[in-house]
């Protein structure tokens, strides 16, 4: 019997972090293709992603580029078309929340080919977000709904999608695992100047943090006044936004530097007094290496960290950063509401038909 073949579609940092343990796990039991759509372009955002995790080289990469989320969505979509006209797969599997995610999504689901949504069910009900129309219109086009925590499976039960969905766990777990032993083996050395413990970690990009200039430079003042070192990962979309609403990055207690390689980010988190950020993919890291963090949203998807005591959503009022920031570390706990790091696994099996949806 020829192996199932199965298209993987990625596009965007956190998709190429969860795509490296699916890429192992099927390696030897699928014929697996890659498409990346090229809405991450900069070798910090793309590359060094998939030679550090060890991820074959895309089949297929469209340098869709960025752009407004329709024309750039719409590019992909006409983009991913001709790529499924090519391959026709047996599964096309999407990830997360981007924009790429959607456009990989619509386009099978036209064709009649079956997508499978890995990180399906997480929402926000925040429908300010991208992410989230990405997320609702995903798990609604898909027919494999694969789930990482029994809260996003409740969440697709409640929108009547219990039928297709099956919980898998969550694959950045898997990947984050593997990675902080490899770092610890390594002794991998900290960003230079920083000590252990002394220094905080910080990422802000989401849109409604950085659009607005009296918003960014608040949360850029509040960072400035922590008590402790800030190393704070530019993602492009910051470092521009701030460049034309004349904001220094470089002030006071922050100091920023371009985005780290996902090894040295998690050694980086690891050896940290805390994390403030805006991700999603960085919440959960910091909990999963018992690293207090605080997010600046007023909400989150991951709902587990917060109920855990290991997160803080700091939004409307961020004069309370500070007391969020230095707030006494958290107590401990065994919880695993993502799972051992065996997601991958499972992933591979619910494509492969061992594991089906009751
Ligand atoms: C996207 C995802 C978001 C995810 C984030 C991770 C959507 C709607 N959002 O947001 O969920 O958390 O990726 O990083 O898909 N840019 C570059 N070089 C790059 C990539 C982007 O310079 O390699 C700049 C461009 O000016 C672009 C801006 O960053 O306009 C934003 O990039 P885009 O891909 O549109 O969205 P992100 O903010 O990265």
């Amino acid at each position: 019997m020829e192996p199932m073949q199965i298209l993987s579609v990625v596009g965007a940092r956190p998709q190429f972090v969860k795509l490296a343990p699916i890429a192992s796990a099927l390696r030897g039991k699928a014929d697996h293709l890659i498409a990346h759509t090229g809405q991450h372009y900069d070798e910090l955002m793309s590359d060094v992603f998939f030679q550090d995790l060890g991820i074959p080289a895309p089949d297929f990469n469209l340098a869709v580029g960025s752009g407004t989320h329709g024309r750039q969505t719409g590019a992909m979509l006409a983009g991913l078309e001709e790529v499924l006209e090519q391959t026709r797969p047996d599964w096309v599997l999407v990830y997360g929340d981007t924009n790429s995610t959607l456009a990989a999504a619509v386009a099978a689901v036209k064709m009649h080919i079956p997508v499978a949504h890995l990180e399906a069910g997480l929402r926000s009900f925040n429908r300010r977000m991208p992410e989230e129309h990405n997320r609702v219109l995903t798990d609604h086009a898909a027919d494999l709904l694969l789930a990482p925590t029994e809260v996003a499976m409740k969440h697709l039960a409640t929108e009547g999608l219990a039928g297709r969905s099956v919980l898998v766990g969550d694959v950045m777990t898997d990947v984050l695992y593997r990675t902080r032993d490899a770092v610890q083996a390594k002794h991998e050395p900290l960003p230079e100047g920083l000590a252990a413990g002394q220094y905080y970690v910080s990422t802000i990009h989401r849109p409604d943090n950085t659009n607005d200039a009296d918003r960014l430079g608040e949360i850029v003042d509040q960072l400035a006044s922590l008590d402790k070192p800030v190393l704070l990962l530019a993602h492009p979309r910051l470092r521009s936004l701030a460049e034309g609403h004349g904001i220094a990055l470089n002030q006071g207690a922050v100091k920023s530097i371009c985005p780290l390689a996902y090894p040295q980010l998690i050694n980086a988190v690891q050896h940290s007094a805390g994390v403030v950020t805006d991700s999603g993919g960085l919440q959960k890291e910091a909990f999963l290496l018992r690293v207090p963090c605080t997010t600046v949203r007023p909400e989150t998807e991951w709902v587990e960290t917060v109920e855990l005591g290991w997160n803080v959503l700091v939004s409307a009022d961020l004069s309370e950063l500070k007391s969020a920031v230095t707030r006494p570390t958290p107590s401990a706990t065994n919880a695993a509401p993502y799972g051992s790091g065996q997601a991958a696994h499972q992933v591979a099996a619910a494509l492969l038909g061992s594991i089906g949806i009751h």
